[in-house]
């Protein structure tokens, strides 16, 4: 999977004026997580697709994303996906959306992932290899931020 650089510091700063949530992806992310009461949320970003029927944690290691999560959001910690600060099992259940590709590598924080959750893992992602000129190119479209982001990673 190719690792995508982006700086949430500064993406950050206006990610929650276009990121939105598709409800069907919400279901089917929701309904994953079963009878799941603790979870927690691994590159949580400003909180989409948390659910709000359970405990959740989230994990954000942008300072920007975290100050940016609505007032009545989940608690959030500053860590990353490949070194989780929690003990083995320590929760019902992990999900982690439009993130995985940023980790380093993915497996590390899948393998983190499965180690504190021993329910259900969700992960929500997509090829980026196979979508830079379909869903990549769409993906927070209107941005100047993402615009900068994306210029740079196309060059690197
Ligand atoms: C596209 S945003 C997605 C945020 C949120 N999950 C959503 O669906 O809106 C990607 C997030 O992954 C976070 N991230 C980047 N590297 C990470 C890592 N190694 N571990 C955990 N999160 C990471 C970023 O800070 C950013 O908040």
């Amino acid at each position: 999977m190719s690792r995508l650089r982006v700086d949430y510091d500064e993406l950050g700063l206006t990610y929650n004026s276009h990121r939105r949530e598709d409800p069907r992806l919400a279901s089917r992310i929701h309904a994953g997580l079963g009878q799941a009461r603790t979870v927690i949320n691994v590159g949580a970003g400003t909180g989409a697709y948390e659910p709000s029927d359970r405990w959740v944690l989230a994990v954000e290691p942008s300072a920007t994303m975290r100050a940016r999560r609505p007032p009545g959001s989940a608690p959030v910690i500053d860590a990353r996906a490949e070194a989780l600060p929690f003990d083995d099992d320590a929760v019902d259940a992990a999900m982690a959306c439009a993130t995985i590709h940023h980790w380093q590598p993915a497996a590390t924080g899948l393998a983190e992932m499965r180690r504190v959750a021993p329910g259900p893992v969700v992960i929500f992602t997509w090829s980026w290899r196979a979508s830079r000129s379909g869903s990549a190119s769409i993906w927070l479209r209107g941005s100047p931020a993402s615009g900068r982001c994306f210029r740079r990673w196309r060059k690197s």
